[in-house]
This record gives structure tokens, sequence and C-alpha cells, in this order.
């Protein structure tokens, strides 16, 4: 099978690529699937956080730097297509960068991480520009933003409509503000490998969504939910958001079984591989 093709991009800095490379690609590998985290940004945070695993406890997924080939990446990430199912670029904080474009124009799915803050909003309207030139190339091309550092559940319904006002679809599910993902970067592992059950409620809600973008809903099954302690090993409570994430994750799991009948996802995913087995 050809790889998937996930692109992370948006030029605004710190909003969390690197964070959603590594937590998609990491809990896709730990639900069984082959995935390579190509870090295309030569400040090589990914490629430093899958160094930062320790023995004997490695990353989920593996990690390899093509920053270095820019504008080639496309041509680049040829080479490893045969040997995984699903492979995420992490792209680097730049317009100048032609490695977005490269990425979104070979990709089935690019998703803009979007922390809801002003600036942030600002920032990510003007990547707009460049899905619309990327789809002139790529018609399959999926896109979705995804909510980052969404805090509380009163202020997260207001800062979600306020990312509606980017004229590009919003996912269904998004990241809290946690401590566990700066952890998890720091100790080379993911939210999932802490253990941190709010975490992997939205992670698993967020993989499943992608998964079924991807047209591999049943290709990877759900992994079961942590035991409800976090990493401090208190009880807690699912939070809105949480509670959302559980349902969407239920809701996704449904769409596991009638993925393969309505297909569409699985068509426009084929129509990219073929693209970019062209390329
Ligand atoms: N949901 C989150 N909760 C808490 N911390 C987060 C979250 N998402 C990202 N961070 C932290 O924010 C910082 C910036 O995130 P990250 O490096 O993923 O952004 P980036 O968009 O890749 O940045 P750059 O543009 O420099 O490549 C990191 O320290 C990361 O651990
Ligand atoms: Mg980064």
């Amino acid at each position: 099978m050809t790889a998937r093709l996930v692109t992370v991009c948006n030029q605004k800095g710190g909003c969390g690529k690197t964070h959603l490379a590594m937590t998609l690609g990491g809990a896709l590998g730990a639900r069984g699937l082959r995935v390579l985290i190509v870090d295309g940004d030569p400040q090589g945070t990914a490629t430093r956080w899958y160094a930062a695993a320790p023995e004997g406890r490695p990353f989920p997924a593996t990690v390899v730097s093509l920053a270095e080939t820019r504008g080639q990446i496309a041509r680049a990430l040829k080479a490893h297509l045969d040997h995984y199912d699903v492979i995420v670029v992490d792209c680097p904080p730049s317009l100048d960068s032609p490695v977005t474009l490269a990425t979104m124009v070979v990709a089935d799915v690019a998703l803009v991480p979007a922390i809801p803050a002003p600036g942030d909003l600002w920032a990510t309207s003007r990547l707009v520009g460049l899905v619309e030139q990327a789809r002139s190339l790529n018609d399959a091309l999926q896109v979705r933003v995804v909510p980052n550092m969404v805090q509380g559940t009163a202020l997260a319904t207001a800062a979600l409509q306020a990312l509606r006002e980017i004229p590009l679809p919003l996912a269904n599910n998004w990241f809290g503000l946690r401590t566990a993902y700066r952890q998890a970067q720091a100790e080379g592992t993911t939210a999932l490998g802490l253990r941190d059950a709010r975490a992997a409620l939205e992670v698993g809600a967020l993989v499943d969504e992608v998964l079924a973008l991807l047209g591999l809903a049943s290709a990877a099954a759900a992994e079961p939910l942590p035991p409800e302690t976090t990493t401090t090993g208190k009880p807690h409570r699912a939070t809105g958001s949480a509670t959302k994430a559980s349902k969407t994750t239920k809701a996704a799991r449904k769409t596991t079984k009638t993925a393969p009948k309505t297909a569409k996802t699985g068509k426009t995913a084929k129509k990219a591989g073929a693209r970019r087995r062209a390329a």
C-alpha cells in the first residue's frame, strides 16, 4: 500500500505544528500502523524530540529529517512511500519555505494547528491563499484547522467560534492546553506514553477523525483508553472537551464501520497517492 500523506503546516511560529505531527504520528504508531514523521523544519524540533526517547522505550514512530531537501521534498518523500502506512510532515514556520506548498501538492490531508488568539487567527488566514494554490494542483487535498491550546470549557466555545472566521474547515476535535504535551516532548514520548487520560481522550478522537479523512478508519482499531488516572496518579472527572472528545470517538468509531462503504475519503486519498507516485 502506498503511504497516506499528512502535512502539518501553518506559517505562525509556535502554534503547535511539531506537537500535532509528533502526537498524531506517535498515536498512529501506537495503534500498529507503520508511521514515518518527516521533519521538514531546519530547526529540527521533531528530530530532537525523537532523540530524547530513553533507551529501551523508543518513540512509537520513526522520525527522519528531510529539511535540507526544501522544494524537492516531494521527490524525497517518494523513496519512503512503499515502506509506511502513513507519513506525517512537520513543516517549518515560514511562508517563504517551499516545503509547505510542496507537501500540500502531494498530501491527502493538510492539518493546520491554530491557537484561538487574534494574532494566530490573522496569521492562519494568510495560509488560505497557499491552500488555494495547492488545490489548483491537488483537488483531492482535504484541509482541517485543528484548534490547539484551547483553555477551559466556557472559553472553548468562544475560542472555537473565533476560529470559524478562518475560511477553512475546522476539525471536530482539538487539543486542550495541557502540561502533558510539553512533558511528552521533554521525555521523547507522547501524552499517550505518559498515560495522561484527558489527553488520551482528545488525542484518540482526533486520530479517529484523521484516519477517517485518510480512508484508513478500518485499518487501525481505536486503542483502549488508559486507566482513569493522570500522570500524578490523581483520579479526575472528564472536562467538557474530554467529554466531547469521548463522544466524538464513539461517532468516529461508527464512521469506522461505514468508511469502506462511503469510500469518498478513500477515493480522494487514492487519487493523491497516484499523484505522488507520478511526482
Ligand atoms: N496543546 C498544548 N498544550 C501545552 N503545550 C503545548 C500544546 N501545544 C504545543 N505546546 C507547546 O508549545 C510550544 C510550541 O509548540 P510546537 O513546537 O509544537 O510549535 P510549532 O508550531 O512547531 O513551532 P515552530 O513554528 O517554532 O516550529 C512547545 O513547547 C510545545 O510543547
Ligand atoms: Mg515546529
